[in-house]
């Protein structure tokens, strides 16, 4: 029986550099979706499917984004005062949400790498890893699909999608065998592989099942060309001695952390909503 996944890890250190200059100063998880945070939806997905303790791996300089999840007494203060009950119940959900701890990532020297930053937080039970650029709208929740998949497998559990054959190189790619429902068994992975040689067109996105022994197979990961640790060269260690799965993602993925990406989620996630669904529609039919 498997070890249930209390601890999901964001790792969030990173340069941001696709969406430069608005994340020179400010960090890219922070920057908002309509009224949230790209990471507040990963915390929330996280949430809604059972895990509640997050550890939030972040740049030595950024104080901001554990704060976004922490209590704000002197803003509550003010919204009591001027009777601004609901705003108040907004800001005093958010801090109630999860169990927020932040660790800091001295250098952005690769995801494997900030994945082990993490560590002494998550200790030795398995754990999960969001990546907040990828926010996911999913019923049920993407990372409720893994853990369930997790608790049938006892093992790794990697969220994939299909992709055009073109994007392949922009991913990590399985080779795998079919099970059926989705689910995957992984025969390999490889890193941005040539749309030509690629195993197939199953990426790797930013969703993780793992077990603590990623963690030795992390410190035994040598740094790539570019000097950075990835967490594919540490999965594909960890596969040398124990079965991986993956399962295929059933939803709607957004890759907010370049421009494009980043439009398409603000203004679908701005049409979900009752408020600005009628009003932006219509604003988008006379621009057309
Ligand atoms: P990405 O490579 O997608 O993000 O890393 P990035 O490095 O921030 O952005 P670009 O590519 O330069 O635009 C995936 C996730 O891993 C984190 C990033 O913050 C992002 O959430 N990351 C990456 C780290 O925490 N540390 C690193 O050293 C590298």
């Amino acid at each position: 029986m498997a070890a249930p996944v209390r601890t999901v890890v964001f790792p969030a250190a990173g340069l941001g550099t696709r969406i430069l200059p608005a994340t020179k100063a400010f960090p890219k998880e922070l920057l908002p979706l309509v009224d949230r945070p790209i990471v507040q939806y990963g915390v929330e997905e996280a949430v809604a499917s059972g895990i509640r303790r997050v550890v939030l791996v972040t740049s030595p300089g950024n104080t901001m984004t554990g704060a976004h999840f922490a209590p704000h007494p002197a803003l509550e203060a003010v919204l009591e005062e001027r009777g601004k009950t609901e705003s108040l119940a907004v800001v005093r959900a958010l801090s109630a949400l999860a169990e927020v701890t932040t660790v800091h990532q001295a250098q952005p020297l690769g995801l494997g790498h900030a994945v082990l930053m993490a560590r002494p937080e998550v200790g030795d039970e398995p754990f999960a890893v969001v990546l907040p650029d990828d926010v996911i709208d999913a019923d049920p929740p993407a990372l409720r699909r893994m853990t369930d998949l997790f608790a049938a497998v006892g093992g790794p559990v990697l969220l994939v999608e299909r992709v055009p054959r073109e994007a392949v190189q922009r991913y990590g790619i399985i080779d795998a065998k079919a099970l059926g429902q989705g689910v995957f068994e992984v025969r390999d992975l490889v890193e941005k592989p040539d749309p030509a040689t690629a195993p197939s067109d199953l990426a790797i996105v930013g969703r993780y099942v793992l077990t603590p022994d990623v963690f030795d197979a992390l410190e035994r990961t040598g740094a790539d060309a570019g000097g950075e640790i990835q967490l594919t060269d540490g999965l594909r260690r960890l596969l040398e001695h124990r079965p991986l799965h993956a399962c295929e993602l059933v939803g709607t993925r957004h890759d907010a952390g370049n421009r494009l990406g980043f439009l398409k989620a603000s203004v679908y996630f701005a049409l979900k909503r009752p408020d600005l669904a009628p009003q932006l529609r219509a604003f988008l039919t006379e621009l057309d």
